[in-house]
């Protein structure tokens, strides 16, 4: 059955839809910025002309839709810039809903892009206060719902938010908004090139008190079950490729749709590999993707999500 490639593509199981990619974004200050991520080859800080822009091109492409991560102008011990009307990511979401037909607008509800320390919530005594935390988080949800965001997406991993958030949206008149929760968020060094790009490494410490160890797929399970009970309508796992059997188990026990978040360091560590030469670049994105898809992702969060959207056309 592996004889030809008409075979091959009639016996196929699993294909890639450009529909169901979400492209990460990254919103800055200024006018006609556009500056490249140096860990991120083909990755940008962009500031809202020029992210307008890409988000058209996007859409011409196909995919689905884009997740936006902001850096504020200034960064304080309380987070302001994150639940602003006029934050930066509300700003890109009036400006990108104005110009695009039919792109979904996803946000990243999170604080470490805003706070001064680089934590994800309240700091308190050397540590992040949880239920603090959950008011900042719910205001930022309602604020993006606000400027018009599709899908709102906490990644912040404080327990009880996806709570705090669905109740701050319903008493608001945005029921109709989904949660996507990062339910099962790993403390992960693959996340090194991102923070680059968003400006959000924690000043002191790390993240593992509130990000999940990287040992446990018990606990996977358990914080994606919390999610679902607390009303989240779409989970994702993140990273992707290292936690795929994640992603396969939550595909048989969860009957919601599945996200997987194939984050900077994945992408990062392809394209250096191919830019050494020693990866086809195409081949390596495509069996990447493939495969997180195959483990069950429907949802696949990639900075791939352009040329991989090209070269399935
Ligand atoms: C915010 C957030 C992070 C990522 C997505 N949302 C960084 C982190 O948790 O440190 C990482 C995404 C990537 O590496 O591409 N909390």
């Amino acid at each position: 059955m592996r004889g030809s490639e008409p075979l091959r593509a009639l016996v196929r199981e699993t294909r890639l839809d450009p529909a169901k990619f979400i492209l990460p974004l990254f919103v800055c200050p200024g006018e006609g910025v556009k500056r490249e991520i140096g860990a991120m080859p083909d990755n940008y800080q962009m500031s809202i002309d020029q992210i307008v822009k890409e988000c058209a091109e996007v859409e011409r492409l196909g995919v689905g839709g884009v997740i936006l991560f902001g850096l504020p102008e200034t960064k304080d011990e309380s987070a302001s810039g994150a639940y602003d009307d006029q934050g930066i990511v509300q700003r890109a979401l009036r400006a990108i809903k104005a110009e695009t037909r039919k792109l979904l607008v996803l946000t990243d509800v999170c604080n470490c892009e805003y706070t001064s320390h680089g934590h994800c919530g309240f700091v308190k005594d050397g540590d992040v206060d949880n239920d603090i935390t959950l008011q900042w988080l719910a205001r930022t949800a309602l604020s993006h719902a606000r400027a018009g965001a599709d899908i709102v997406a906490p990644s912040d991993m404080m327990d009880g938010r996806v709570a705090a958030i669905r109740q701050a949206l319903d008493a608001n008149g945005f029921e109709k908004t989904p949660v996507l929760s990062y339910a099962a968020k790993f403390a992960s060094v693959f996340y090194g090139p991102f923070r680059e790009a968003a400006e959000s490494a924690p000043q002191f410490g790390d993240r593992r008190s509130y990000q999940m160890d990287p040992a446990n797929a018990r606990e996977a399970m358990r914080e994606i079950e919390l999610d679902l009970e607390e009303g989240a309508d779409m989970i994702m796992v993140k990273p992707a490729m290292p936690y795929l059997d994640l992603i396969a188990k939550a595909r048989e026990r969860f009957d919601v749709p599945i996200s997987a978040y194939q984050v900077s360091g994945e992408y990062s560590m392809i394209v250096a590999a191919a830019r050494n030469g020693w990866l086809d670049y195409d081949r390596a994105m495509m069996e990447s993707l493939t495969s997180i898809a195959r483990a069950g992702a429907e949802i696949i969060l990639t900075y791939f999500a352009k040329p991989a959207a090209k070269l399935l056309a």
